[in-house]
């Protein structure tokens, strides 16, 4: 740790990080969900992408799953924040289980835009992550119709029966500099395609780019606090490394190398909006133990969005806090 003490090194908090407004919903509901009906709960998927987060409600009595066939009947189950196909609400509904819906409002967003564009007889695009569970859930809106193209190369793979009637939408979640490329070869070969009326990466999502893209120049290396399965925080690491800095994601302070820091003056940190405040704290707890004297907050967005709770849960008084 000596090399670092004598270089007065500092740590940049970028602003704003971590928590988005539909992960903090996610999780009240899950929690909401305990203490009004009791353990076991059911989750279908991981509620929000973050290890720390699903240990801590597995503990509190989340049991989390991957298909509904693994629930038992009358039991309750929370879709999680990124969003479920049609036919597994129908599944759900059949199965007779006592739904609770965690996708985020603005993924919902993006579902009614791919059912409108639907019974428009539109063709649609989608741009996002091969596999990732909101992309699977979007696709899943609607019986047919759907491509999925993930980079500039795939739009040159597109084979569509109609260019005149061709929309597309996005992920909530890309990295909006890639995105606009994939838009914009799309435009290119499709010009009269229909875009959403408002893009759909989320605001969320821009911020927390827009927040590594100011602090990454001021640093010379950057952390994200993140679980290797989140799509943002994966882009936030790419976003600084874009910008020609050493990004490293950790889900814990243990995973902090301290070679990375020798010789290093500023030490940007930013958490991904699945990742808690409480594993950013422990980071940055963590670079002080390995040298680091100072903490200084970036400048950035206030964001004061903030959804409504579904109303079976929302009027549950006495929730400890
Ligand atoms: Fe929703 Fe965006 Fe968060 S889509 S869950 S507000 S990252």
């Amino acid at each position: 740790h000596a090399a670092l003490t004598e270089t007065e090194a500092e740590i940049l908090l970028a602003q704003p990080r971590g928590f988005c407004a539909g992960v903090d919903r996610a999780i009240e509901i899950v929690e909401r969900a305990l203490a009004r009906f009791g353990a076991p709960v059911y989750v279908r998927h991981e509620i929000v992408h973050n290890a720390y987060v699903v240990r801590d409600l597995r503990q509190k009595g989340a049991v989390f799953i991957e298909s509904l066939e693994q629930v038992p009947a009358g039991s309750t189950v929370i879709f999680s924040a990124h969003g479920v196909a049609k036919e597994v609400h129908q599944q759900a509904q059949q199965l007779g289980l006592h739904i609770f819906d965690a996708t985020c409002p603005l993924v919902t967003k993006v579902h009614v835009e791919v059912a409108k564009m639907w019974a428009n007889g539109y063709e649609i695009v989608m741009i996002g992550h091969i596999g990732h569970p909101e992309v699977e859930g979007t696709m899943g809106q609607v019986p047919d119709r759907m491509h999925l193209v993930e980079k500039v190369s795939d739009v040159e793979q597109l084979q569509v029966a109609d260019p005149q009637k061709l929309a597309y939408v996005t992920q909530t979640t890309l990295s909006v500099d890639d995105a606009a490329q994939v838009i914009g070869a799309l435009k290119k070969r499709f010009p009269t395609i229909l875009g959403p009326k408002k893009q759909d990466i989320c605001y969320a999502t821009q911020n927390r780019q827009d927040a590594v893209k100011l602090m990454a120049p001021q640093c010379d290396l950057v952390i994200v606090v993140g679980s290797p399965n989140s799509s943002n925080s994966n882009r936030l690491r790419e976003v600084a490394q874009k910008l020609g800095i050493s990004a490293y994601m950790v889900d814990e302070p243990a995973q902090i190398d301290p070679a990375w820091l020798v010789g290093k003056r500023r030490i940007g940190v930013t958490a991904g909006a699945s990742a808690p405040e409480a594993l950013a704290q422990s980071v940055i707890e963590r670079l002080r133990e390995l040298g680091v004297a100072k903490v200084r907050t970036l400048e950035g967005v206030d964001e004061n969005v903030s959804f409504p709770l579904p109303r079976e849960l929302s009027a549950l008084v006495g929730k400890p806090k």
